[in-house]
């Protein structure tokens, strides 16, 4: 499963890119605003250091004003995603932008009909939004795994983006049922790391070297 990180903030993309851990980023017009950053110059800065997608959210809502956004965004460099909103419109301009050679990311999707639509409209990736169901207590994962049982039925190349991720049991939800990238905040991609039993199990190895004295340096 690829990371996506879903933030604007260069400092937290930079830290997890310099592990290896950053296949591509995610941002939305949110998180772009709490950056106070310019759209098109975060967005610059943020595809000079990662090589893989950079998802740029249009915030027209008309298909011919998204396409003409969806152009504007994809001129910054060649690893920019437009992404556009699971509507109607969205997906028209998500056929033309595809039909152009540009990636697509189709997201605020909710359902695993809408996500059928992507695929048929060719969308690069589709964006199922996991934390926002359950919040509204249907569950985001069983959305995950709909969307993978039918595009694997019909071999849709459309790849699931796990996003609205709030947890680190969500990344490996969603690994194991097969989504094909995950973006989550950088908080959360953190917190992989913890374990209760080896923050106790160093403590213990710690307290005994310091008992027989163990140096290494
Ligand atoms: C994904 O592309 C979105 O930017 C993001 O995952 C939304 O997450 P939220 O529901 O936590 O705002």
């Amino acid at each position: 499963m690829k990371f996506f990180v879903d933030t604007a903030e260069i400092d937290e993309i930079r830290e997890l890119h310099e592990l290896g851990m950053v296949d591509g980023v995610t941002t939305n017009p949110s998180l772009i605003a709490k950056s106070g950053r310019d759209i098109l110059e975060v967005t610059k800065e943020i595809c000079a250091l990662v090589d893989g997608p950079v998802s740029a959210e249009v915030v027209a809502t008309a298909a011919d004003a998204m396409i003409s956004e969806g152009r504007k965004l994809a001129q910054i460099a060649s690893n920019i995603a437009v992404k556009v909103p699971l509507t109607w419109d969205g997906l028209k301009a998500c056929k033309v932008l595809t039909g152009e050679g540009k990636m697509v990311n189709v997201t605020l999707c909710f359902s695993a009909n809408q996500a059928i639509l992507a695929a048929k409209a060719g969308a690069t990736f589709v964006s199922p939004f996991i934390g926002r169901l359950d919040d509204i207590n249907l569950d985001g994962l069983d959305l995950i795994a709909d969307i993978r049982e039918i595009y694997d039925n019909y071999d849709f190349d459309t790849e699931i983006l796990a996003a609205s991720i709030r947890s680190a049991n969500h990344m490996s939800d969603c690994a194991k049922i097969g989504a094909d990238v995950a973006t989550a905040p950088a908080k959360v991609i953190k917190a992989m790391a913890s374990h209760v039993l080896t923050d106790k199990g160093l403590t213990a190895f710690l307290a005994d070297a310091e008992k027989a004295g163990i140096k290494i340096l």
